[in-house]
C-alpha cells in the first residue's frame, strides 16, 4: 500500500534551523522508505540564492521522490525564480498507483499570507478531473485551508479558502497536506481528511510544540495519520475512513 512522509518548514538558513533534526528526518525517510516525501513549502527562511543552493543539497540526500510546493518564506525576494530553477513548476501534478496528487503554489512574493487564486481554479479542477475514479485525490499547498488550534492568532490562513474548500469537496479530494502553521494538527471536514504538518526541523514552535512530520499510509478503506516528534513526545495516530470507491492499489 502506498505511504507518504510527509513534512514541512524546514527553513533552511533560519536562526531556528536544526541540521541535526534534518539528518534524522532523512534517516527515518530512509527507514520508512516512503513511496513519496511531500514537502509542504519554507524550504528556506527569506528565499535567499544561498539558502536555496543549501536546501537543495539537503532535499538531493531524500532517498525518495519529492513532491515540494513553495511557502510564503521561499517567495521572499522573489525566490521563487530560485524555486522554479532548482525544483521545477511551482503548480504540478504527481501519481502513484491508486494515488493521485495536486500541488498549487498558495505564496505571494513578500505577503505572509496565501491565497490560491481564481485563474488558478480551472487549473485545479481539470487535473482532478483527468484523476482516475478509483484513485485517492490529494491537493498539497503550503497555507493552511481551516484555524489550527494551539497556533496564535488566526493572519495566514488562506484568503480564498472558503472557495478552495468547495473546490475540493465537490471533486472529491480525500486529503489534504498542508503547512506554515508550525503547528501539527488533523481536521476532518465532509469527507475530506486535512493534515496540517509541523514545522519538522526547527525550534520555531508554538507554546510547548515539538518538531514533527507524518507518516501517512493508504489501505483499503482508510487512510491512517501517524504524527511523529523525533521521541520529544509520544507519537499519536489518526484513522480517516475512505469514501466509497477509492482504492489504492
Ligand atoms: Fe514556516
Ligand atoms: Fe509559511
Amino acid at each position: 500500500m502506498p505511504r507518504v512522509f510527509h513534512l514541512s518548514d524546514i527553513h533552511v538558513g533560519s536562526s531556528h534551523f536544526l541540521p541535526e533534526l534534518l539528518e534524522r528526518a532523512i534517516e527515518a525517510i530512509a527507514h520508512e522508505r516512503p513511496d513519496l516525501v511531500v514537502l509542504a513549502g519554507d524550504l528556506t527562511d527569506k528565499g535567499l540564492p544561498h539558502q536555496y543552493a543549501e536546501a537543495k543539497r539537503w532535499i538531493d540526500r531524500i532517498p525518495a521522490p519529492v513532491l515540494i510546493t513553495p511557502g510564503n518564506h521561499d517567495s521572499r525576494n522573489v525566490g521563487y525564480v530560485h524555486f522554479e530553477e532548482l525544483f521545477g513548476p511551482r503548480y504540478r501534478i504527481h501519481r502513484l498507483p491508486g494515488v493521485y496528487f495536486v500541488a498549487a503554489d498558495s505564496s505571494e512574493p513578500d505577503l505572509d499570507e496565501g491565497r490560491i487564486g481564481r485563474t488558478i481554479y480551472p487549473w485545479i479542477e481539470e487535473a482532478f478531473n483527468r484523476a482516475p475514479e478509483a484513485a485517492i485525490r490529494v491537493f498539497v499547498t503550503h497555507h493552511h485551508l481551516l484555524p489550527v488550534p494551539g497556533a496564535g492568532r488566526e493572519r495566514n490562513i488562506l484568503q480564498d479558502a472558503g472557495d478552495m474548500l468547495k473546490l475540493l469537496v465537490d471533486h472529491g479530494v480525500d486529503l489534504v497536506l498542508t503547512g506554515h502553521k508550525h503547528v501539527p494538527w488533523v481536521w476532518r471536514f465532509e469527507e475530506m481528511l486535512i493534515v496540517n504538518a509541523g514545522t519538522a526541523t526547527t525550534n520555531r514552535v508554538r507554546g510547548k510544540g515539538q518538531p514533527s512530520y507524518a507518516v501517512i499510509e493508504f489501505a483499503p478503506g482508510a487512510i491512517t495519520v501517524h504524527q511523529r516528534y523525533f521521541g520529544l513526545r509520544p507519537d499519536e495516530t489518526f484513522v480517516h475512513p475512505l469514501r466509497k470507491g477509492a482504492i489504492p492499489r
